[in-house]
């Protein structure tokens, strides 16, 4: 079942010079495809959209500072189920819980800075790709 899905490398992956590594691991899975992708900075408006579900949360103010405190590389991946394999990708959001393999689990340490984000299901990715690419319906 071919399906699109929404990822950001985030502010510490594109800090840290990840940005190869995880583009790489994805464009390593057979038959995925980078359709879309674009490096720029996040202001609040777009993040407030993008994080909706998570708005008034405890960890919600200082998600928005940290995903503005940098640039974000912005993409869209194409293929066999790939958003739930995007996420299998990541790991789960905890990276200390995340199994070495994964983005998650190797490379990072602390819940906010995750390094990755990817959309949850197919209504999330319709819903984030017209957030960030509203050019390509
Ligand atoms: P969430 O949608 O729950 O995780 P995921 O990115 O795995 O879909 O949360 C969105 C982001 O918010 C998450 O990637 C990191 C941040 N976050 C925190 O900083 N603290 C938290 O306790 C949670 C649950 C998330
Ligand atoms: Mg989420």
């Amino acid at each position: 079942m071919s399906q699109r899905t929404l990822v950001l490398l985030k502010p510490d992956a594109v800090r840290r010079g990840l940005v190869g590594e995880i583009l790489g691991r994805i464009e390593n899975k057979a038959g995925w495809t980078i359709s879309a992708l674009e490096l720029r900075q996040l202001g609040r408006e777009v993040l407030e959209q993008h994080y909706a579900e998570h708005v008034g949360k405890p960890f919600y103010e200082a998600l928005v500072e940290f995903m503005a405190s940098g640039p974000v590389v912005t993409l869209v991946v194409e293929g066999e189920r790939v958003i739930e394999g995007v996420r299998a990708l990541a790991g789960p959001t905890d990276p200390i819980a995340a199994a070495p393999g994964s983005i998650r689990g190797d490379f990072g340490t602390i819940v906010r800075e995750n390094l990755v984000h990817a959309s949850d299901s197919a209504e999330s990715a319709e819903r984030e790709i017209k957030i960030f690419f509203p050019g390509i319906a």
